[in-house]
C-alpha cells in the first residue's frame, strides 16, 4: 500500500469509538449468522433460476427478467431492533427479524408473480410464513408487489437451520415506480410533499393501468397457453 496514500489515524476518533468487551467473539457470531442469511438467499435464488430456466424450454419464455438480492446491513439491522424494541442480540436478529435476507424478484407480467410465486412455495422444503398482497391491496402511496416471508432449511456441516427470507415480487413498471419512489422519498421537500405524494401516487395508478394492459396483450397473443396460469 502506498503510505503516502493512507489516511493517518486520528486519536480522537479512535477514542470515540466504545466497544463492548466481547466484541470480538460477537463479530465473529454476527458474521457467521449473515453467512447463513447468504446461504438461504442462494438456496432459493437457485430455486427461481430453476424455475425460471425450465419454465423458458418448456414455453419460449421467462417468467423471470431479473432478481437482485441483498443482506441487511449492520447499521439496518440495529435501526430496526432498537425501532421494534427488540434486544439487540444474535438471537433477536433470527427471531425478530424477518428481512434480513432479501429477494427482490422481477416479472415481466402480473401473472408471472402470481405463477412464480405458487412455483416456489409449493416446493416442499419451503415454508411459507408470511404473504403480504400489495398488489390486491396496494399501499396507500400507490406501492404494488407481493412479499412473502419464506423458510429454507439451510445444511451446514453439524446442523440444519431453518432460515427466513424475504421475496419480494414485482413487475418491472413496479420495480420502476418503487425504484424511483425509494429515491424521491428521502429528497422531498416539505414544502411540497403533500403535491409529491399525490404525483407519485398518480403515477403509480397508470403504471398499474398499462400493466393490466400489458397483461391483456400477453394474453391476446399467448392466450392460455405459455403459463397463464391465473386460473
Ligand atoms: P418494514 O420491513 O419494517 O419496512 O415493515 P413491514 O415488514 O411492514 O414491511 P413491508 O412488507 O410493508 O415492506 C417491506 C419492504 O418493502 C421495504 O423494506 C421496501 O423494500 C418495500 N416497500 C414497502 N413499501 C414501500 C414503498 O412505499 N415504496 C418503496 N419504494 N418500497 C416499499
Ligand atoms: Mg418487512
Amino acid at each position: 500500500m502506498n503510505m503516502e496514500t493512507e489516511r493517518p489515524i486520528e486519536s480522537d476518533h479512535l477514542e470515540m469509538l466504545e466497544l463492548p468487551g466481547d466484541f470480538a467473539e460477537n463479530a465473529h457470531l454476527y458474521m457467521e449468522l449473515m453467512m447463513m442469511y447468504r446461504s438461504a438467499i442462494r438456496e432459493v435464488q437457485t430455486k427461481l433460476e430453476v424455475l425460471n430456466d425450465e419454465f423458458s424450454v418448456r414455453y419460449k419464455r421467462n417468467p423471470i427478467s431479473f432478481i437482485k438480492t441483498r443482506v441487511k446491513t449492520p447499521e439496518s439491522i440495529l435501526n430496526k431492533l432498537k425501532t421494534k424494541g427488540y434486544p439487540v442480540t444474535l438471537e433477536s436478529i433470527y427471531l425478530h427479524l424477518h428481512d434480513v435476507a432479501g429477494i427482490r424478484v422481477v416479472c415481466p407480467f402480473i401473472d408471472d408473480i402470481y405463477e412464480v410465486s405458487r412455483m416456489l412455495t409449493k416446493q416442499d422444503d419451503i415454508t411459507l410464513l408470511q404473504t403480504k398482497d400489495y398488489i390486491q391491496d396496494p399501499k396507500p402511496n400507490g406501492y404494488r408487489s407481493l412479499h412473502l416471508i419464506v423458510e429454507i432449511p439451510v445444511f451446514f456441516s453439524d446442523r440444519k437451520q431453518p432460515m427466513q427470507v424475504e421475496v419480494q415480487i414485482r413487475t418491472i413498471a413496479m420495480d420502476f415506480w418503487a425504484s424511483l419512489d425509494h429515491q424521491l422519498r428521502y429528497k422531498k421537500n416539505p414544502e411540497h410533499a403533500k403535491k409529491i405524494s399525490e404525483d407519485l401516487k398518480e403515477c403509480a395508478d397508470i403504471i398499474a393501468a398499462t400493466d393490466q394492459r400489458m397483461q391483456t396483450i400477453k394474453y391476446d397473443i399467448y392466450g392460455d397457453e405459455s403459463g397463464n396460469f391465473l386460473t
